[in-house]
């Protein structure tokens, strides 16, 4: 039987098993997806022995995104502007290493939630890895405007700078104070704030009519974030349990070749919650 896992360190809570599972009865693949703790100074090793024994694919998580990608022998232009991967694929060739939280957010908000990017201002929050791998997805989808804005406003410059050469519209980096009389439609949390039950500190005033307040954490129920875009007239909240199926749908579908339905899956998971 062909194994999958998802490694991380902690992993017991991962819900990626039951995303993976769902997906393979959908499809009738058979497969088998566990969950694998990695030990923080054997993550290489952990990977390998999993390989010898047959496995054939893993979904990298927290910690270990960074040494997964320095671990792969082939990498797509996304984990390439990610800096980081969340998917490797064992083939005859070497390991792949992929990164399908970007594609994965960017279905979230397009499909799942209606909203479209093309045209919109978009802005997002943060500029550590979460914020990186969603960078140029974004830009793909062609926003009018995208604003990277973070706490320590010349980490955001340094960022903007990195994909200002894309061959796309460059997007602009600043600190939350210069964001003062803009407004827009779509804002993405991607600071890891609400870990520590807060939110970023923005100015009031930044939702557009219509806008979408995204937040890429999710089990939380509404966080900071959520309850300020509320307040501040978001006219729709999301959290991050749609990004999570929809990045678990593009591993699958580097795997195996077949692309999952999500919707029945999100809605389990939602109705587990
Ligand atoms: P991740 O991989 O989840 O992105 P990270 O690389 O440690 O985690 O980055 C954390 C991000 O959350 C950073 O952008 C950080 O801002 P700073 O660069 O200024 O540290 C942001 N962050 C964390 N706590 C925050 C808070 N309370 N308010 C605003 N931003 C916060």
């Amino acid at each position: 039987m062909d194994r999958y896992a998802v490694i991380g360190n902690p992993i017991s809570h991962s819900k990626s098993p039951r995303i993976h599972g769902l997906f393979a009865a959908q499809t009738g693949q058979t497969l088998v997806y566990e969950a694998l703790l990695g030990p923080l100074d054997a993550f290489a090793a952990t990977v390998q022995a999993f390989r010898a024994a047959g496995g054939r694919g893993l979904n990298v998580t927290v910690p270990f995104k960074l040494e997964a990608f320095d671990l792969a022998d082939h990498h797509t232009p996304r984990a390439r502007a990610a800096g980081a991967v969340n998917t490797l694929a064992f083939g005859s060739d070497g390991i792949l290493g992929d990164n399908t939280d970007g594609a994965g957010i960017l279905r979230d908000i397009t499909i799942n939630q209606g909203c479209p990017v093309e045209g919109r201002r978009v802005l997002l929050l943060g500029a550590g890895g979460a914020a990186r791998g969603t960078v140029l997805p974004l830009l793909e989808a062609a926003p009018a405007t995208l604003v990277i804005a973070n706490r320590t406003a010349s980490k955001a410059a340094e960022l903007a700078e990195e994909f200002s050469s894309a061959g796309l519209m460059p997007p602009l980096g600043c600190g939350f104070a210069e964001l003062a009389g803009q407004r827009f439609d779509v804002i993405i949390n991607a600071t890891s704030a609400s870990l520590s039950d807060a939110a970023p500190d923005l100015p009031v005033g930044l939702y557009a009519p219509g806008s979408l307040a995204y937040d890429m954490m999710y089990g939380r129920g509404d966080t900071p974030f959520m309850r300020a875009a509320r307040a501040q007239g978001a006219a729709h909240l999301c959290d991050g349990l749609g990004m999570l199926v929809e990045q678990a749908a593009e591993s699958f579908q580097l795997w195996r070749g077949i692309r999952p339905e999500t919707a029945p899956v999100l809605a389990q998971l939602r109705a587990s919650l």
